[in-house]
């Protein structure tokens, strides 16, 4: 064997080095489309490795099967490095994609603050309360009335100035003027009398609609409760007594209240009651007065055997003056902020 060709250890030598040299550049590739990039110059066809076995045929033939082994097993070694450095390469180039692509969803695991009833509610349900705790039942009616529900049956027939006292608002619907937002909650007295047989006590709180310029004290939609009752022998004393007892039940043992003459189609006598506070000062709450005999009959109520007191008060105000909230418009803007603190 001549000096310039090569003998089987130097051709095996040569193999280790070059598949060291590509063992370390498969560890050195930093991504998978460098390192499959590079993996036709390392060790396939053309690669140098590759290159190595057409020079086994130059060697003696007794030679060759060792060189032949160690050639394929630097090629295998070399072929399964890069496999696994591919496998790795390709789970954390996934890994490094989920975390960039990832939600933070911890915020969803906080369940949401809990709601709370609206002021307005809460004042109402417990009117609702102290009236039940007096006997009285609660009933409903639509805010859409008939203009005969709102006004006629109560007393007011067509252009009675006392109609004035409301600035209605009509709806377009049927004959004009003859469909309308209620604007009080009087209404729900005739319902409750064409529809139950008396005794009746009964509180009716709801939604009412007049035609006024929001300001701190007024709003174009606001809140009613209205009491009536019918029984025999019902006086003014009765009604008079009601109101104080649901003054102190609301309110509380420093207040009284008193009534003053007043005038409603409707109600005869008829009275505006107010309520003292502890310093002596006086509150406006609401009308009242006695049924006035032709609402019972046009309602089917026999006025020669039952009589009865009604009365009606805004429960925004209520609301105002429990919670000191001095401007109503508030109450409509649903800012959490503001709410919360009811
Ligand atoms: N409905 C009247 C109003 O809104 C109040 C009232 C109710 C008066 C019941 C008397 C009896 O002005």
């Amino acid at each position: 064997m001549s000096a310039d060709t090569p003998g089987a250890e130097d051709l095996q030598a040569e193999a280790r080095s070059l598949a060291a040299a590509v063992l370390a550049a498969l560890s050195a590739a930093a991504g998978t489309a460098e390192l499959t990039a590079a993996r036709a110059g390392l060790f396939g066809k053309g690669s140098p490795l590759a290159g190595l076995r057409r020079r086994l045929g130059s060697l003696p033939p007794a030679d060759r099967p060792a060189a032949g082994r160690a050639l394929s097993g630097a090629l295998a070694e070399v072929e399964e490095r890069y496999e696994s450095r591919l496998a790795e390469l390709r789970a954390s180039e996934r890994r490094g994609l989920l975390e960039a692509e990832r939600l933070d969803l911890t915020e969803l695991r906080e369940p949401p603050p809990p709601g709370r009833l609206h002021v307005i509610t809460q004042t109402q349900r417990r009117l609702e309360d102290v009236f039940c705790a007096m006997g009285y039942t609660v009933a409903e009616g639509p805010e859409i009335e008939t203009e005969w529900h709102n006004f006629g049956a109560l007393n007011f027939p067509p252009g009675h100035p006392a109609r004035d006292m409301y600035d209605t608002l009509y709806v377009d619907h049927g004959a004009p003027g003859s469909t309308l937002l209620r604007t009080h909650t009087s209404p729900v007295q005739v319902r409750v009398m064409q529809g139950q047989s008396p005794p009746l006590f009964v509180v009716a709180p709801g939604r009412c609609y007049r035609q006024d310029t929001a300001d701190a004290t007024h709003m174009p939609v606001f809140h009613q409760i209205e009491g009536l009752v019918i029984d025999e022998d019902i006086t003014l004393g009765d009604l008079a007594g009601a109101i104080e007892t649901f003054t102190t039940a609301y309110f509380g043992p420093g207040f009284t209240s008193r009534l003053r003459p007043s005038y409603f189609p409707f109600t005869e006598p008829s009275a505006e009651f107010d309520v003292q506070r502890p310093d002596g000062t006086w509150l406006e709450l609401g009308g009242c007065g006695m049924v006035h005999p032709s609402v019972l009959e046009v309602c089917g109520v026999d006025p020669e055997r039952w009589s009865g007191f009604a009365f009606g008060f805004g429960i925004d105000r209520l609301a105002m003056l429990r919670y000191g909230i001095d401007d109503l418009r508030d109450l409509w803007t649903n800012d959490v902020r503001f709410l919360e603190q009811f």
